[in-house]
């Protein structure tokens, strides 16, 4: 053994003689996911609709017109293309007066006067042209009125080229869906959907879908496979939706209903994005929960407080904006509504409802959020205080989850936290977006939280930047809240997903385009955390640094240690694993490091990405390590 270890050790025993380890209980939920439609992360991403724009909802009232590059580009048309085929003549309009349902208000409508050689209808382009796999099925469906039986021919091209084409007989002057399946005998990366009438007169045309049939988990009106596998690769302990200020929206007029993204989705009630684009719903609140019972995630949704966003009503209004007090019974009902169909018995109104869309068996809801980082005004403490004491009269084994604000230190904070101490919610949502430092000066944050207050949820926070340093000072802070596992109960970065090309908020966690998904190094920070997380924090048995954790699993009796070093010079620590009893003798070791000023590729793979690196080591009842600079070790001992 060299002297060095040997000094270590001896100065190793030393340091412990007099700090016996000791364990605590700590949040077995430490590690969730926020997901928020914001950088097109539910339609145009994670939702596996492939046409944009299906119901003709979008209207440029969607969007912020000083938002340059879409003006002029965003209207009932956008991403659809009028197509006359031959010498046919013919005219598109958009309608509204015999709508499909009154909750989808326009259509398109077709006359053809002349049909030309191939006829003439609609082109949709997707979002920025769609990925077809050669030999894979997708479903397209469309509702349409006709005024005259005939056909309309369904293909999938890639410019002049016909990649797949069936034909439908259309035969009502209702409205009717047609559905058909189309194999691609190619792939492209650049395809669109074609509808084309072949008759003259007039067709009037909703909602016309195309969906892989392989979407995650093979479910209908499903999500994006690789998205969804990303997400199910960081083994979240619960996911929030659906915001952020998506939920408490642009004014009260755009505040998130959940009522209004569930059942057929042609029925559900389009409304405009506050991130300046256009939210179907199809990506609504059953999907959510289906979602997180197919990654094994506990749901928490959170739902407005009853007032708006303050800072995103510039459309709207002006500030934070408070549904009026005569309308906060509807309001507070539709809180309680959302717990009885989430957990409800069939034979409950909204039980049955929740059962009618494929799910009888409840969906186990713990958690309810109630407002999103907003100011603490009267407007907001009356209504926040209304819904909670409804939903703890009726549901008192349902965890609230409070608000303080949007910083880590200000008015709001304050008033946010006296708040929480008269109206007692289990949580309270903290929010943070900080550079790299203020995370490493902020190691010992909750050593002093008050544990018979509310616990805490960090629902937002990100180091404002995707490189390795910024990843590793999250991690370092990640240790810290391991460490007060037990009043930090949920924690969950923020911003999720960006699509690149259509993102309003950088750093996010995952980038994608329509054909790769890219992980950042701060993923692989969230997900060695939360693949290794443990319900049991253990002190004492780390020395040689601060930002270190040692974590057991209860069920397992498994052991997680957690090395972070976010200097650039090499440190060393040891362990004492004496307290663990029959652990095996080998583990894996899992490191994370590189050139600090790294970032991964945002749209191509490069050489240079960082990404975990996974080895087996002999471990003792002495593990001695030496942290690389600039990195996160994980090393797990398994239970014999
Ligand atoms: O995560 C992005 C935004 O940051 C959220 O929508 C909001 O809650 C916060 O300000």
């Amino acid at each position: 053994m060299k002297k060095v270890t040997l000094l270590y050790i001896l100065l190793f025993a030393i340091s412990t003689a007099f700090a016996q380890p000791q364990k605590k209980s700590i949040s077995r939920d430490l590690f969730g996911i926020f997901i928020e439609d914001l950088n097109y992360t539910a339609d145009g991403g994670l939702y596996a609709e492939m046409v944009q724009n299906r119901s003709f909802e979008y209207s440029p009232s969607d969007i912020d017109l000083r938002v340059y590059y879409k003006k002029g580009q965003w209207h009932p048309f956008t991403a659809w293309e009028f197509l006359k085929t031959g010498n046919a003549i013919a005219k598109i309009s958009l309608e509204t007066e015999h709508p499909l349902n009154s909750n989808n208000r326009h259509y398109a409508s077709i006359e053809i006067f002349t049909v030309g050689s191939k006829g003439a209808g609609l082109r949709n382009v997707g979002y920025h042209g769609m990925v077809i796999k050669a030999g894979e099925q997708y479903d397209f469906s469309v509702f349409l009125r006709t005024y005259q039986k005939g056909e309309a021919k369904i293909k999938l091209t890639e410019g002049d080229s016909i990649l797949a084409e069936t034909t439908i007989n259309i035969d009502s002057a209702k409205w009717k869906k047609y559905e058909a399946t189309l194999t691609s005998k190619k792939n492209s990366e650049n395809a669109s959907i074609e509808i084309l009438f072949q008759q003259k007169g007039r067709v009037d045309m909703d909602m016309i879908s195309l969906f892989p049939q392989k979407t995650y988990k093979n479910r209908k009106n499903g999500l994006r496979a690789d998205l969804a596998q990303t997400l199910e690769n960081l083994q979240p302990a619960f996911i929030r939706f659906p915001g952020g200020c998506l939920t408490h929206g642009d004014g009260i007029n755009n505040i998130y209903r959940w009522k209004h993204t569930i059942g057929p989705v042609e029925q559900r009630i389009e409304d405009y994005n506050i991130w300046d684009y256009h939210q179907t719903m199809g990506l609504g609140f059953f999907e959510y929960f289906q979602l997180c019972e197919d990654i094994g995630a506990k749901p928490l949704p959170v739902l407005a407080a009853g007032v708006s966003c303050q800072n995103s009503a510039r459309r709207r209004g002006d500030g934070q904006q408070a549904i009026p007090m005569e309308e906060m019974d509807e309001y507070v009902q539709d809180m309680l509504d959302l717990i009885e169909w989430a957990n409800g018995d069939i034979r409950t109104t909204w039980g049955r409802k929740r059962a009618e869309a494929g799910h009888p068996e409840p969906f186990g809801l713990e958690y309810i959020g109630i407002g999103n980082e907003d100011h603490i005004t009267p407007a907001f403490k009356e209504r926040f205080s209304m819904i909670q004491r409804a939903i703890k009269e009726k549901y008192p084994e349902i965890k609230v989850v409070g608000t303080v604000g949007p910083n880590p230190d200000d008015k709001d904070w304050r008033e946010g936290w006296a708040f929480a101490r008269e109206t007692k919610p289990e949580l309270v949502d903290e929010h943070y977006y900080r550079p790299p430092q203020w995370f490493l000066d902020n190691l010992h944050r909750y050593d002093n939280y008050d544990r018979s207050e509310a616990k805490v949820y960090v629902g937002e926070y990100a180091s404002r930047g995707n490189t390795l340093f910024n990843a590793i000072a999250e991690a370092a802070y990640l240790t810290s809240l391991e460490r007060n596992g037990d009043v930090v109960s949920l924690t969950s970065y923020a911003p999720l997903f960006a699509r690149i090309g259509d993102t309003q908020w950088n750093p996010d966690l995952i980038y994608f385009d329509k054909l790769h998904v890219y992980p950042t190094i701060n993923y692989y920070v969230q997900k060695l955390f939360s693949n290794n997380s443990g319900d049991l924090y253990w002190s004492n048995i780390i020395v040689g640094a601060e930002t270190v954790s040692c974590v057991q699993d209860s069920k397992t009796g498994d052991v997680i240690l957690k090395f972070v070093n976010a200097n650039d010079e090499p440190v060393n620590v040891t362990a004492d694993l004496s307290s663990f009893r029959q652990m095996q003798k080998s583990a894996s070791q899992i490191v994370l490091t590189g050139n600090k000023n790294m970032e991964n590729g945002k749209g191509e793979f490069k050489d240079t990405d960082i990404q975990p690196v996974t080895s087996i080591i002999k471990v003792g009842k002495i593990l001695t390590y030496e942290m690389p600079g600039n990195s996160l070790t994980v090393i797990r001992i398994n239970k014999k």
